[in-house]
């Protein structure tokens, strides 16, 4: 097969962390007296923390400085972190270790992906540390999504030439950021937002390496093989 290695993005790919997101910064929110709501928060998937406060100030019409904005960060992170501080491996979304160990079988290398700098506690909690070749995450990349830095970084880590990897993305940021590295990117989630990726899936549990295979010769890599 083409692909000599996955690369996993983490928040709504590996675990569902977008509910523990949406909780600290709804408390934030609720504090500045901003509306915030669910959908707002799509908004703030595979985005830095940063960017995310960017965006909810700008939904609420606040201009603050960037000291106060990098306190009201580092709040909404600390109530974040007591969050995931108590996750458990039950938390690792399903089909994942699935895939993940059906990948390794086959010599597919793996990798992660993630903007969120609490990558290490959140991969720690849920005791998939040792699971992962490489990992890429807000600590060690500066550019966020859209930008390819951490999918780069993840095939560098790796040493495989990027276009011999597949990237598992939940976020539009994230798909593009696949893209723009030239890579194969499979949606997980929504078909109408990630319309951009090469295929979309509901969840890990609908991939198996049939699937991928079957993509690659879709995409025209047979003949390169
Ligand atoms: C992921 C999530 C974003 C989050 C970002 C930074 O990309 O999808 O919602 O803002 O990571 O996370 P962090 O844990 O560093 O605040
Ligand atoms: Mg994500």
């Amino acid at each position: 097969m083409w692909t000599r290695a996955c690369i996993f993005d983490l928040d709504g790919v590996i675990v569902d962390t977008a509910k523990y997101h949406f909780l600290a910064w709804k408390r934030l929110t609720d504090d500045l007296g901003i509306i915030f709501t669910e959908k707002d928060n799509e908004r703030l998937k595979g985005v830095s923390r940063m960017a995310s406060l960017e965006i909810i100030l700008e939904i609420g019409g606040k201009k603050l400085a960037m000291s106060e904005k990098k306190e009201l960060a580092d709040l909404k992170n600390k109530w974040y972190v007591e969050r995931i501080a108590r996750m458990t491996p039950q938390e690792i979304l399903p089909g994942t270790l699935e895939f993940i160990n059906e990948l390794k079988r086959n010599d597919v290398k793996i990798a992660l992906g993630s903007a969120s700098r609490n990558t290490p506690m959140i991969l720690e909690r849920v005791g998939i540390k040792n699971v992962f070749d490489a990992v890429a995450d807000g600590n060690s990349v500066h550019k966020a999504k859209p930008d390819p830095e951490v999918f780069f970084k993840a095939a560098d880590l790796l040493d495989v030439e990027a276009a011999r990897c597949a990237v598992f993305e939940d976020a539009l940021a994230g798909v593009e950021a696949a893209l723009n590295a030239g890579m194969i990117c499979i949606g997980i989630g929504d078909k109408n937002i990630l319309k951009d990726a090469h295929m979309v899936v509901s969840g890990l549990y609908e991939m198996d390496l049939n699937k991928l295979i079957i993509l690659e010769k879709k995409l025209g890599y047979e003949h390169l093989i």
